[in-house]
């Protein structure tokens, strides 16, 4: 692709100690293909010097206003970009993006955009707290930017809270959906909704050392979980064993395997507009837990497993439904007659819609990409191309907002 094509990113960079996480989220840019500015304050030049972003971009780094005044920069960079991205972004930084203060040029460069801008806050507890913080992410908001949530976790010093920067993979796929989906990303059709999405696949422990496994990557249900999240859900994400960071603003919570997948969403069900079941969840589990580890016998003879059933989460959740309403989505991987298959296992788990792959060579399995047909129990039938996991995802949602009861 030449330059010219590249879609172009301003990646501004305010005074915070995760600077260095910036780095990350460039590279990241740079190497799929975006033609990235780095417009870093002042202060962020204490954390990270200029000759670094010089570097990591392969472009000039100007922070002043005052440099090559004959191409207008302070104008130009802002105009010319198809996104631009904070990372991270102070409280100092969201008041004046919020009060319109032009005082740098990255500050000029957030007016004269009009292009999608993403702010990625990262600050202490109590500033992110702050009612004046607040009330600027609403102002903000209001007018079209996405403002992430912080993650939770260890923040600069002994402090531990909200505030931490999210991962700089994932702020990425925040950046590739905006720019993806232009202003579609901004919806937030479904902001005061609570989801739950499962996702990986769970392991059922034979010993201590060994368990029975699949090849879930949990990829598809991460994607759910971000493009929930960036339609304004809040999001509960029930992760087994896939080993990828939490997703910017999803609450995750952590488990292993099929009975801890089941508690930890019947719990999280309990207020959710819809659960979403993109888990690989172990039909049979180990009858027996081996306190030890299974030994090899002398006479050459191998153990014999037996098994018992899971309980099946997708259906229960169905049959019981936490609340009126409730919107329960199933997924299904066939090999062969898919569609009458898909079909039958809708009507079995009694589920409002599944997501049916046909599953294969290539397909599905630690896949970026996936090809479906979402049947629903009114008789719909969306399919969905061979294509990023993203775009199925939002398909998903497309296809649960109209059945969601309604918002209270
Ligand atoms: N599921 C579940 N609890 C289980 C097994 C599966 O909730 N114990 C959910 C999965 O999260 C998924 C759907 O049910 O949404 C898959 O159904 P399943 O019956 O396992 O279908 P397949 O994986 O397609 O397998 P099979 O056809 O062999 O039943």
């Amino acid at each position: 692709m030449g330059s010219a094509a590249k879609p172009k990113v301003v990646l501004g960079v305010s005074g915070g100690i995760a600077a260095y996480k910036a780095c990350e989220l460039l590279r990241r840019l740079t190497e799929s293909g975006h033609d990235v500015r780095v417009v870093p304050t002042d202060s962020a030049l204490h954390f990270v010097g200029e000759a670094t972003w010089s570097a990591l971009s392969g472009n000039p780094v100007s922070t002043e206003v005052w440099e090559t005044v004959h191409e207008v920069p302070h104008v130009r960079i802002g105009q010319a970009a198809d996104l631009v991205v904070v990372a991270p972004t102070t409280a100092d930084m969201l008041a004046k993006a919020a009060h319109g203060l032009a005082d740098d040029l990255l500050t000029n460069t957030l007016l004269t955009a009009r292009c999608p801008v993403v702010f990625a806050p990262a600050m202490h507890t109590e500033m992110w707290e702050h009612p004046a913080t607040q009330e600027n992410v609403a102002t903000l908001r209001r007018r079209g930017a996405v403002v992430i949530e912080p993650a939770v976790g260890r923040l600069t010093g002994v402090d531990t809270g909200k505030g931490r920067l999210p991962d700089p993979a994932e702020i990425f796929e925040v950046c590739r959906r905006v720019l993806a989906r232009g202003a579609d990303a901004l919806a937030t059709d479904l902001a005061g909704r609570h989801v739950v999405v499962s996702a990986g696949g769970t392991r059922e422990p034979l010993d201590p050392v060994r368990y029975l496994g699949n090849r879930s990557s949990g990829k598809q249900g991460y994607a759910l979980a971000r493009a929930a999240a960036a339609r304004g859900a809040r999001v509960t994400l029930v992760e087994a064993n896939t080993g990828i960071a939490d997703p910017a603003g999803v609450d995750v919570v952590h488990v292993g395997t099929a009975l801890q997948l089941r508690e930890a969403v019947l719990k999280a069900v309990a207020d959710a507009d819809a659960v979403v079941m993109a888990a690989a969840v172990a039909d049979f589990r180990p009858a027996v837990y081996a306190a030890g580890k299974i030994k090899k016998k002398d006479d050459g003879g191998a153990p014999t497993v037996e098994l018992v059933r899971n309980p099946d989460i997708l259906a229960e959740l169905a049959a019981d439904r936490a609340l009126p309403g409730q919107v329960v989505v199933g997924f299904a991987a066939e090999t062969d007659d898919v569609l009458a298959n898909g079909r039958e296992k809708l009507r079995r788990k009694g589920c409002d819609l599944l997501v049916v792959n046909e599953v294969g060579e290539r397909k599905t399995f630690g896949s970026e990409e996936n090809e479906a047909v979402v049947l629903a129990s009114d008789g719909g039938e969306t399919p969905v191309p061979y294509g990023p996991k993203e775009a199925l995802a939002e398909t998903v949602w497309d296809l649960v907002l109209p059945r969601l009861r309604p918002a209270t």
